[in-house]
């Protein structure tokens, strides 16, 4: 299993988004992680699809876009228009799951559910083979810079047992608190795919924070 670092432009200085997103590149980052909040399902307000086109524009690589909002089914046509590689959900925000995953994989998008730390693994049971993609929220969504849940890490390992159970080659994303010092515990653990928002764009070099994420991997490996 390889390691992909998903920086999370929430934490970057929009200002310079250019820059920041190639300085992540630079450093190895794989996809760029778009937070899209609504000021409903989360307390917080931030992206819609313009930032999807823009980043569309400065770089190649997969955008990985995470809405918090609620029926993100309304955006699914719209974020897949402005280039979004990756469309993951919560599944506490609509009623139709299984509908949704399915219409994102025809409009060419990865399809992925998110859960939040309250959040049962047994949800997955039911759409395994629907999901590209599962992302184990690590905090209460809505804000960056929060700590990482220690109950994450069984909870990891327990997503990573109903993917294998079901041969499935869903990618095990994880966000919330990844840090240098708490990322090997959740790649221990059966993730394959780190959102770091703080720990990349809070650093003075970003490209180097990438790598120093994907060396603690690489130490336990
Ligand atoms: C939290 C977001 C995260 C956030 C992570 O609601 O989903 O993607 O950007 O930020 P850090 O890495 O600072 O915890
Ligand atoms: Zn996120």
């Amino acid at each position: 299993m390889s390691v992909r670092i998903a920086p999370s432009v929430l934490s970057a200085d929009l200002g310079r988004l250019r820059e920041q997103v190639e300085q992540a590149v630079a450093g190895g980052a794989e996809w760029i992680h778009v937070d899209v909040m609504d000021g409903h399902f989360v307390p917080n307000l931030t992206f819609g699809a313009p930032i999807i086109r823009a980043l569309r524009r400065v770089t190649d690589q997969p955008i990985d876009v995470h809405l918090m909002v609620q029926h993100p089914e309304h955006y699914l046509a719209e974020f897949a228009d402005a280039g979004a590689a990756v469309f993951t959900f919560h599944p506490e925000a609509t009623v139709h799951v299984q509908r949704h995953l399915t219409a994102a994989r025809e409009r060419g998008m990865l399809a992925g559910l998110a859960l939040n730390p309250g959040t049962p693994v047994a949800y997955l049971d039911e759409v395994v083979d629907d999901l590209d993609l599962v992302l184990v929220m690590s905090v209460n969504p809505g804000y960056g810079g929060q700590s990482y849940l220690a109950a994450s890490t069984d909870k990891i390992r327990r997503v990573r047992a109903v993917l294998d159970r079901a041969g499935s080659r869903a990618a095990l994303e994880v966000d919330g608190g990844i840090t240098a010092e708490t990322i090997a515990e959740a790649w221990g653990a059966g993730a394959d795919t780190f959102v770091a928002g703080t720990a990349v764009f809070g650093a003075a070099d970003p490209a180097r924070a990438v790598r120093e994420l994907r060396r603690r991997c690489a130490v336990l490996a």
